[in-house]
């Protein structure tokens, strides 16, 4: 297939490119690199363009396109609670200039990269893509409004989709020339490796009262060719179902951010400072993950199950990071 990769100069964008490449796929990439990395570009030729200017997006279309994935996005929980707007503009507005694009030019598949911040706080341990949608910040608000487009664009007029949640991509596939690179960095495995190599300003863990065992926020980290791999799979899932699907992304099991902390410190052999600091607006305590509908539907079986492999991918590209 020729899949159009929007947004695949950024981190899961890329991911999703190398891994459509290996699978046989061709694939052109958009982007308007306003976060992303030219250099993240390796497979594929790259097209600039800017979901929010939609004459630009044409060119993208040149070549006949069989699906489109979907990685444009602002995506900071924190920076969503001050700037809301732009996160709707971007996130909302923006995708549905690239629907109107795909739908001038015939392209009846897309899948999406949705979040578990649409879920907003949990109210079981484990989230199955049921659970109750009640985001608590702006950035899960904008993705599940897209969801919904996503599933009146199916009933309206036959589009196929697969919203993919993820909740909290990382790792990287270093010896690709690909890893996680944002500027400025504010996710935490990120953070904690640049702390362990002296970099930075040093690392602040953000809240130490959430109701978890040692009062820190518990995510359920997956890693980022596990997320792609899970893209590849959506392709194959499109030809044969029509409709709008949406999959959990996790491993299912959480981490605390000391626990992660401990961990990057024993895989990097560096200690790791740190300070408390206050909570960050727009956190849930817990978010993992039950991704049994992905793995049944889907087939997807997450390689990297475990989280020293995680973090030692994260740490191969920290140490030698290509851009
Ligand atoms: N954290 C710190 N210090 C840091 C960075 C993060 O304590 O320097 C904490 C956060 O408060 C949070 C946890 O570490 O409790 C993980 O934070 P990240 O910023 O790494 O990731 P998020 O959970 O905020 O966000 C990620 C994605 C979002 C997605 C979300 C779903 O970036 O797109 O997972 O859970 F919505």
């Amino acid at each position: 297939m020729h899949v159009l990769v929007c947004g695949g100069a950024g981190y899961v964008g890329s991911h999703a490119a190398l891994v459509l490449a290996h699978a046989g796929h061709d694939v052109t990439v958009l982007d308007n690199l306003s976060t992303g990395h030219r250099e993240a570009v390796r497979w594929g030729s790259l097209i600039e363009a800017d979901l929010l200017k939609p004459e630009t997006l044409d060119a993208a279309f040149a070549r006949p396109v069989d699906a489109v994935m979907h990685f444009c996005a602002r995506s900071l929980v924190g920076e969503s609670m001050h700037e809301p707007v732009a996160y709707y503009q971007n996130n909302v507005a923006g995708t549905l200039n690239l629907l109107e694009a795909m739908r001038r030019h015939d392209v009846d598949r897309m899948v999406f990269s949705s979040t578990a911040a649409v879920f907003g706080n949990p109210v079981t341990d484990m989230i199955d893509e049921d659970h109750p949608k009640q985001p608590i910040n702006p950035y899960g608000a904008s993705k599940l409004m897209v969801e919904q487009v996503l599933r009146d664009a199916a009933n309206g007029y036959g589009l196929r989709s697969v919203a993919l949640r993820y909740f909290n991509a990382a790792g990287a596939a270093a010896d690709e020339g690909i890893g996680e690179s944002h500027s400025p960095e504010t996710h935490l495995i990120p953070n904690a490796l640049k702390a362990a190599a002296g970099e930075g300003a040093g690392l602040t863990v953000f809240g130490n009262n959430y109701p978890t065992h040692d009062g820190t926020c518990i995510r359920d980290y997956v890693h980022v060719l596990d997320l792609a791999d899970a893209h590849l799979r959506a392709l194959g899932w499109m030809d044969r179902e029509r409709g709008a699907y949406q999959f959990n992304l996790g491993n299912g099991n959480g981490f605390s951010v000391l626990e992660v902390i401990e961990a990057a410190r024993r895989l990097s052999g560096r200690d790791i400072p740190y300070t408390i600091g206050a909570p960050r607006a727009g956190d849930p305590p817990v978010l993992v993950a039950s991704s049994r509908r992905a793995r049944e539907k889907l087939g997807w079986t997450p390689r990297f199950d475990r989280m020293d492999p995680i973090i030692e991918s994260a740490w191969a590209w920290h140490r030698a990071p290509a851009f």
